[in-house]
Formats: structure tokens, sequence, C-alpha cells
């Protein structure tokens, strides 16, 4: 397929090194995505000649800061085709936006009694803050479980939505397990009851093309750090309707009109939720990070992707003794495995030491493993700089693995 390779990893530094004297393979990208030059660069120049606190001064750095701000928050609305503007805030990344809506949501809307529900497959950001919810309420969560190949138990959605369903909110992407959900579907379900969806978007946004209008939810959250931006950025996207119903998250500057010793106003959206000195380097980082994977494009990502996805998954299933958590037929390219007898945690050291990088354990989804009554996997997942090669010296390190073990 027409995808360059060689240039793309050009792009990424991080990738051109030895670890342990041989070549890096990193194949933690669930975990974070490495960043391209492009976007590294452009952190030290806007630091070296345009950096000023945003929305505060008169001061032309600060009017260039605050553009510069600005036109991200432009460029993510349409990369993920919101409708308006002020529907993207601005936040420190997934679980703060997921906690954000958690408190703001449910000071509006939850009461004693009332139901939330989550899947079973969720990372603990889209669980801890909703039973964190649901204790401060006195409210109940219910849970969507999944099968055996990691598919969510899509059927039973309806029966469980009652007249006291709150919201409900499901990942996208499960990180653990790689399986894609029909959020669509999920959304429409609820929808059909009126029931507004929140989708967790960490590990879908950087593998699919996302367009919040189509899908339908009524909030979407991802992380710039898993899209090949800085740490400490992330987007909420909300419905405007109920972005101006929610109260604000948290109070400061920023975020208020007319405030008194006793008593404020606040701004309107988005600003009403950023309180505080935003991350506007880090959104300014996010917007280079776009710009980068428009140019490449989504949609070829998706398919190199998908295409080192089916040559790892076809290689590890012939390996004897390799078991594979997650075989849902609509997948992403993350790979959870575990190897016969060997402890993931000695595999994952050992598969290090042959300069090759995956994460093991529980992989922040701790039911995930109690439902396959394991204490956690080793988990390959990919990006559109990985390459079969890699993905070949893996498979060797597998096999050394065993050998060892053996
Ligand atoms: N959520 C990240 C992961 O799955 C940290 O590894």
């Amino acid at each position: 397929m027409n995808f360059d390779i060689e240039k793309i990893r050009a792009d990424f530094p991080i990738l051109n090194q030895k670890i342990y004297g041989k070549d890096y393979i990193y194949f933690d990208n669930g975990a974070t995505t490495q960043k391209p030059i492009q976007v590294i660069n452009a952190v030290s120049e806007f630091y070296s000649s345009i950096n000023s606190n945003i929305h505060r001064g008169v001061h032309l750095l600060s009017e260039k800061s605050t553009k510069a701000y600005e036109d991200v928050r432009a460029k993510v609305q349409k990369f993920i085709n919101a409708e308006h503007e002020h529907e993207i805030i601005f936040t420190k990344g997934t679980t703060d936006s997921i906690n954000l809506i958690a408190f703001s949501f449910g000071e509006k809307y939850v009461n004693k009694g009332d139901e939330i529900i989550v899947s079973a497959m969720e990372h603990h950001s889209n669980l801890v803050p909703w039973q964190m919810l649901c204790q401060r309420k006195n409210a109940k969560l219910k849970i969507i479980h999944f099968d055996k190949n990691g598919e969510l138990e899509t059927d039973k959605i309806n029966d469980l939505i009652t007249d006291r369903t709150k919201l409900l909110a499901v990942t996208h992407i499960s990180n653990a397990l790689g399986t894609i959900n029909p959020v669509k579907k999920i959304v429409q379900l609820a929808h059909n009851k009126n029931v507004p969806v929140l989708i967790d978007g960490a590990q879908a946004i950087q593998h699919t093309i996302v367009d919040v209008q189509e899908i339908d939810c009524d909030f979407y959250v991802f992380s710039g750090h898993k899209i090949y931006a800085e740490t400490g950025i992330g987007v909420l996207y909300g419905k405007e309707k109920f972005l101006n119903e929610i109260p604000p998250y948290q109070g400061g500057g920023d975020m208020v009109d007319h405030v008194t010793l006793e008593k404020s106003t606040y701004l309107d959206l988005p600003f009403k939720f950023e309180a505080g000195t935003s991350n506007y380097v880090g959104a300014v980082s996010l917007g280079i990070a776009i710009d980068y994977i428009n140019e490449i494009g989504l949609n070829k990502i998706a398919e190199y992707e998908t295409e080192l996805l089916n040559y790892a998954t076809q290689k590890m299933q012939a390996i004897e003794g390799l078991t594979i958590f997650g075989n849902a037929k609509n997948k992403a390219s993350v790979i959870s495995f575990l190897l016969k007898n060997i402890h993931h945690y000695d595999a994952g050291m050992i598969i290090d030491k042959m300069g090759i990088a995956v994460r093991t354990g529980s992989h922040c989804a701790q039911p995930v493993m109690t439902y396959f009554d394991i204490t956690g996997t080793i988990r390959a997942s990919f990006a559109f700089y990985n390459t079969k090669e890699e993905i070949d010296r893996f498979i060797e390190a597998i096999l050394k693995v065993k050998q060892m073990f053996d």
C-alpha cells in the first residue's frame, strides 16, 4: 500500500535509537504514542518565540498565544466534526474529561436511586469516576458485560435501561482487548430511551475517523498524548445543550465573568469549563499532531494498522501455548496475550531486554482481567510507524522467552 514508512519513521526521533544495543521497537502505543519532530519543534518554537498566558494580556504575544490556542479548538472541532467550536473543552486528558462530566452532569441530573450504565471492559478512568458519583449520590451502577471474545453484549442494553437511567458511558475501543465497540448502535439504543451517552475515545481517536455528529454521542473524550501530541492536554466534546445546562467543574480565573466577594457569574462556553491557566502549549502540540495525521490520512493509518494487526495475530496464533485475550471481529491494533506457565511480568522484562517495549499487567482494566481469571497480560499495541519487520523480531522474542522457560 502507498505508505511511506521510512519517511514517517524518520519523523520520530525516539524510534531511531538503540536500547540495550538493539534497534528500538516501541509496541506500547496504547499507553502513550511517540511524538513526531514537527510536534517537538513546534513546542520548542512556541516557547522560544510566542509563549505568553492566554486570554489575559493586551500585549502582542499574549494575543498570538491566545489565537494559537483558539485555532486548535477550531481544528479539533473540524477533526471530530463537532457542530460548534464552543463544544470543544480543553482538559488535562481523558480522565479529567470524564471526571468533569461525572461531577458536573452528576451534580445536575443524578439523584438517589438513579442509575448509570458502564461496560465491564472500561479502563478504570471510565469506571471509578462513575463509582464515586454513585457513592456520592446513592445511585446505582449497572454493567454491560462482554463475552469471551471481548464483544459487548449490546443486546442486553435495552433491558438494562430503566426510567432511572441517567447516563451510559462506554469505551469506543478497549485498551485491554482491542475491541472496537459499535458506538453508533449503542448511542441509538440509549437515545431511544432518552439516555445520553459518553464515549471514551482514548484508544480510538488515533486509530479511526471520529465523527461525533454521526455517532450522535452526547460527550466524547480523548487525550492528546495518545494522538502524538504532548501529555497534559485532552478534549471533552459535549453537545451544547448539555454543556450549557451543567454547572462548572472547577472555579478560578479565566472561567468567571463578574466576581464579588459574595458570588460570581461565569463565562459562556467553552470558558466556563476551563478554570485556571489551560495547557495552551499542549493544545498547540495537539494542533500540530492533528495536522500531521491529517496529512497522512486517518483512513490510510487505519488500513495500515489493520494490516499490522492481522500479520501479528496470524503469527502469534501459530505459537503453541500463546493465548490471545480479545478476539472481537472488529479490532484495533492491540494484542493482549499470555504464554502458558509464564508470568506476564517475566515475559515483559525479557522482551524489554531485547529492545522491545510492551506493556504488562492489568492495563488499568482490572475487571477485564477478573473476567478471564488472570492477573494481567502482555500487551503489544501498534501505531502507524511500526513495521512487519518489527513484528517479526517481536515473534522471535516471544519464541526466545518460551525457550528460556522450557
Ligand atoms: N490507558 C493507557 C493504557 O492502556 C495508560 O496503557
